[in-house]
C-alpha cells in the first residue's frame, strides 16, 4: 500500500502515522520559531498550514529543526487507536528534546487535542498546550500563557469558524498543488467515526474566499487544487449579498473556471451526497479531474447499517455504474473497514465482491479499531477476534493488490496528459506526474525543456501495482 501513498497527496486519511514538518521560508523574519509535525487526514495538514500563518502574523517563524524551535506543535489523529499510540510515541521523544531545551512550550493540536482534552495534560505531562481544531486564532494567547507557566486549552468547537480570512502557508509545497479548505466537521455520524466529537458540525467557507484564494494559487504558478472537506459533497453556502445559494457542484464550476491550465481535484465524498449535477459539472470541465474517492466501508447491507452509512449495497453499486455512465474512464477509489462489530465470513465476502464490482484503482484499507465515544463503541460490541479481522484485511489487501494492478495494466498503451509535479525520486532524468485519474505516472526527461507544472502528453508502456511507466508522445 506504501508506494502509491507516499507520492500520493490527494488520498486522504491512509497518510497516518506519516508525518512531515516544514521547512522555514525565511527563518530570519521571524524572532522565533515553530516546528510542527501533522499526523493523519489531508485536512490537518491543510489545517497547520493555517496554524503557520496564525503564527507567522505572531511572530514565529517555521523551522526543520525540532532542536532550535522555542515551540513545537504536534497536529495530531485520532480515527484509530493506532494512530493516538504513534502520536504519544513522538511525545516521549519531545520530552528528551525538551529536557535539552528547557524553556520549550510543546503545543497537541487537533483530533487527539479535541476527543482528550485537559486530560491530556494529566496524561503526558511534557504538554504545555492543548489547541482543538476550532481555536487555532486563539494560540497566540495560549502562547503567552504557556509562557508565563500556565498551562493553557482551547478545545471549544465552533459552528462557524472556516478560517476563511486566513491566507495558508503553504509548508512543504511543490509549488505545483495546493489544498483548499471548503468545509469544516461532519454531521453524518458514521458509527465507527470520532470525526463528528473531533472537528464538530459541518459548515461550509465563504465560496468567494475559496475561488480568491484557488486564483491567487494559479497566479502564483500552482496548476493544480483539490478542494478539501470531510464530506464536499454536502458543501453550500448562502452569499448574504447576493443571497445566492452555491452548491458543491457551482463552487467546482467557479474553480474550473478560473483557467483551463488548473486541475480541480476534490476530496471526500460520501456516497449518498455525490449528485449527478456534480458529475455533470465534472464531464463538462476538462480541468476537473476524473477521479472520485467514494469510501465504501463495507460491501454488506446489514453491515452499512450498522455502520449508519444511509445506503445499501445496490444502492452503491448504481452510483458507481452511474459515475461510469456520465464519466466513462473515471479513477474510482475507496476507503474499506475490515472486521466490523458482529460482521460474519459471509458479509466480508460480499466486501471483497463489491470491490470486484467497482474495480477500484485504489484502496485505503483498515481494521475496525472502536472508538470511545462513538456510536458503534455504545451500541454495539467489537466482537471479531483480532486475528479475524487481520485475516480479512489480508485478504481485502490482496484483493486491491490485483485490482490496482489489473487498473495499470489496461492503461499500457494509452495516452494521457499528465501534470508534472518534479522530477522522480528514483531518478532525476525523469519526470513524475499524474494523469486526471491521479495515477502517478513517470517518464524520461528526454531532451524536452520541460519544467514542473507544465502539462505533456505520455503514453503509458508499462507498469507496476502503484505506477504507470511511460515515453512523451512523438
Ligand atoms: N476504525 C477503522 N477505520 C476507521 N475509519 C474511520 N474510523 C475508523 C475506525 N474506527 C476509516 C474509514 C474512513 C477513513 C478515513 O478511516 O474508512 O473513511
Ligand atoms: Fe467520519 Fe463518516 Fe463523517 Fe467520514 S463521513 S468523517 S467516516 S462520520
Amino acid at each position: 500500500m506504501m508506494d502509491l501513498m507516499t507520492d500520493n497527496k490527494v488520498h486522504d486519511e491512509s497518510r497516518q502515522g506519516e508525518a512531515y514538518a516544514p521547512f522555514a521560508n525565511d527563518p530570519n523574519q521571524y524572532k522565533k520559531k515553530f516546528y510542527i509535525e501533522s499526523y493523519g487526514c489531508q485536512m490537518n495538514f491543510s489545517d497547520s498550514e493555517i496554524v503557520a500563518s496564525i503564527l507567522n502574523s505572531a511572530g514565529y517563524g517555521a523551522t526543520r529543526d525540532m532542536e532550535e524551535a522555542d515551540l513545537v506543535l504536534l497536529n495530531t489523529c485520532s480515527i484509530r487507536e493506532k494512530a493516538e499510540q504513534t502520536i504519544r510515541k513522538r511525545l516521549t521523544e519531545f520530552r528528551k528534546a525538551k529536557m535539552r531545551k528547557p524553556g520549550m512550550l510543546v503545543g497537541v493540536l487537533g483530533c487527539m487535542a479535541e476527543r482528550l482534552k485537559a486530560n491530556l495534560l494529566e496524561e503526558e505531562k511534557l504538554v504545555d498546550m492543548v489547541v482543538g481544531p476550532d481555536a487555532y486564532r486563539t494560540l497566540p494567547g495560549l502562547i503567552v500563557e504557556a509562557e508565563g507557566g500556565q498551562k493553557s486549552v482551547n478545545v471549544l468547537l465552533s459552528r462557524d469558524e472556516t478560517y476563511a480570512d486566513i491566507s495558508p502557508v503553504r509548508l512543504e509545497s511543490n509549488g505545483v498543488s495546493a489544498f483548499i479548505s471548503i468545509m469544516r466537521g461532519c454531521n453524518n455520524m458514521c458509527s465507527f467515526c470520532v470525526v463528528p466529537f473531533t472537528r464538530g458540525r459541518e459548515r461550509s467557507r465563504d465560496a468567494q474566499s475559496i475561488v480568491a484564494e484557488a486564483q491567487d494559487l494559479f497566479d502564483r504558478g500552482f496548476r493544480e487544487v483539490t478542494l478539501l472537506g470531510q464530506n464536499v459533497d454536502s458543501y453550500y453556502f448562502v452569499d448574504e449579498k447576493s443571497n445566492e445559494t452555491v452548491s458543491f457542484a457551482n463552487l467546482m464550476e467557479r474553480v474550473a473556471l478560473i483557467s483551463p491550465d488548473l486541475r480541480v481535484r476534490f476530496s471526500t465524498s460520501h456516497p449518498k451526497d455525490i449528485t449527478d449535477e456534480v458529475l455533470h459539472v465534472m464531464a463538462k470541465y476538462e480541468n476537473i479531474c476524473n477521479y472520485i474517492h467514494l469510501p465504501v466501508q463495507s460491501g454488506n447491507t446489514r453491515v452499512l447499517q450498522l455502520m449508519n452509512r444511509t445506503y445499501t449495497r445496490e444502492w452503491y453499486m448504481k452510483k458507481v455504474d452511474r459515475i461510469k455512465e456520465i464519466i466513462p474512464d473515471c479513477g474510482i477509489s475507496s476507503d474499506i473497514i475490515a472486521g466490523f462489530c458482529s460482521e460474519t465470513e459471509e458479509e466480508h465476502q460480499d466486501t471483497l465482491s463489491i470491490m470486484d464490482y467497482s474495480q477500484y484503482d485504489y484502496s485505503y484499507m483498515f481494521f475496525y479499531s472502536e472508538r470511545p465515544g462513538t456510536l458503534a463503541a455504545r451500541r454495539y460490541k467489537d466482537d471479531v477476534p483480532e486475528d479475524v479481522k487481520k485475516r480479512r484485511l489480508q485478504e481485502i489487501v490482496d484483493k486491491q493488490y490485483y485490482l490496482s494492478l489489473d487498473s495499470n495494466k489496461r492503461d499500457v498503451g494509452r495516452t494521457y496528459k499528465v501534470l508534472i509535479e518534479g522530477e522522480s525520486k528514483k531518478d532525476a532524468n525523469a519526470w513524475m506526474g499524474r494523469n486526471s485519474q491521479n495515477k502517478v505516472i513517470v517518464f524520461a526527461k528526454e531532451q524536452y525543456d520541460l519544467k514542473k507544472g507544465d502539462y505533456i502528453n505520455v503514453t503509458v508502456t508499462d507498469c507496476t501495482k502503484g505506477t504507470l511507466l511511460a515515453v512523451i508522445e512523438k
